[in-house]
């Protein structure tokens, strides 16, 4: 069988196609992955077989000198606005590719909009992956509305509805909308980078990994040099190792970083992890879900989205703590940090999520789904 998979032009939500896409592969159909242009480069590293699905704008182009939104609602629909833009630039795109190629499936992360449209419009089976806890509802009023607006963008129907939803978080933590989702398991794929040393080497005091994943320190307050100064301080009252996830540029202004810090630049979560103690993180879908499966707790600082309901899941769980900027004063994140490290409620919780992440049906599972839709 032919799969076409799309994705916007965001490690986040392209990361967790990957696994799927290569298990497809590994079974022995054709898989084909349709990016933006300015993408291909990051999905050709998967080693997977990448098709330009247009020139499109970047996110954080197309967020460039907008207002603060006015609420956490409003601003979800302007992500879905910017999404939907998204979706029409690459229409044109993945409509030729789903004629000329000819997939059976389409397959798409929640927020790419144009693969479903091109994909319904020619009687093409469609699959969803899920990335985050929450609906999102609002993603999909956005997108609509731009699209509806573009020539050739939106007919009378609206957004195509999948047929299948492959979701990987632990059924315990998702909430009432994925009743209806296939569970699968959670496989990590962190991009590109090497496995350091220290990360296979026995750790001789606990060590605390940072991140704030991929579009936050391209965005806002968190692109600044300073932008973990807070959460740098603060673990500064403790007897930890510090380790920071952050793309290599970005470590880059970050510097110069304290004494603390043993690392900083892009490092592989998945195998990162299980060589720490504690993640204090944003709540992203892929860094949140590999922290729970590898049975570590989370401080999470989400900002907005998905991340707030991600980190509530998280914290509802017990595997971890949530809090809010405005909740981060002095020691407070020394305090929360503290208590991940110390009270055995927490890793103990943890390893619990990981548990039933372990248990989920595993990603040929998910193939055989794709291939009998
Ligand atoms: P995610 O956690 O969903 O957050 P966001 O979309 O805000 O970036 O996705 C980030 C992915 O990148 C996740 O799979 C973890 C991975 N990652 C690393 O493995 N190491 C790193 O140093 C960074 C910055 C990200």
């Amino acid at each position: 069988m032919r799969i076409l998979f799309t994705s916007v032009a965001l490690p986040g939500h392209f990361f967790p196609l990957v696994p799927l896409a290569w298990t497809c592969r590994t079974l022995g159909h054709e898989v084909l992955i349709a990016v933006p242009d300015h993408f291909a480069a990051t999905a050709v590293r998967t080693g997977l077989p990448v098709a330009s699905s247009g020139a499109v704008p970047d996110f954080v182009d197309l967020q460039a000198g907008k207002a603060p939104p006015r609420s956490f609602e409003d601003g979800l629909v302007e992500h879905g606005e910017v999404f939907g833009r998204m979706a029409a630039g690459q229409l044109a795109g993945v409509r030729t590719l789903v004629a000329s190629w000819r997939p059976d499936v389409v397959v798409s992360e929640r927020a790419e909009f144009a693969g479903p449209l091109a994909a319904a419009e020619r009687g093409v089976a469609r699959a969803e992956f899920q990335w985050g806890i929450p609906s999102l509802d609002e993603y999909r009023t956005g997108a609509a509305r731009v699209l509806a607006a573009e020539p050739g963008g939106l007919g009378a129907a609206g957004l195509p509805q999948p047929h299948l939803v492959f979701n990987a978080w632990p059924p315990s933590l998702r909430l009432a909308h994925a009743a209806g989702h296939r569970g699968v398991r959670h496989v990590a794929y962190n991009g590109d980078a090497r496995v350091p040393g220290w990360a296979v080497a026995p750790r001789r005091r606990p060590r605390v990994c940072v991140t704030l994943g991929t579009l936050l320190p391209r965005l806002g307050d968190a692109a600044r040099p300073g932008a973990l100064d807070r959460v740098l301080s603060d673990l500064r009252r403790l007897d930890v190792e510090v380790v920071v996830a952050v793309a290599d540029d970005v470590a880059a202004r970050w510097q110069p970083l304290p004494e603390q810090v043993a690392h900083a630049g892009m490092l592989p979560l998945a195998q990162v992890l299980p060589a720490c103690d504690v993640l204090i993180g944003h709540g992203g879908h892929g860094t949140t879900l590999t922290a729970l499966a590898a049975g570590r707790p989370q401080l999470l600082l989400p900002r907005f989205d998905d991340q707030v309901d991600n980190a509530g899941a998280v914290a509802k769980s017990g595997a971890g703590i949530r809090l809010y900027p405005e909740e981060t004063g002095p020691g407070v994140i020394a305090e929360a940090v503290g208590a991940l490290l110390d009270d055995p409620r927490f890793g103990g919780a943890a390893e619990s999520v990981a548990a039933e992440i372990a248990a989920q049906p595993p990603l040929a599972d998910a193939a055989q789904d794709i291939l009998a839709l």
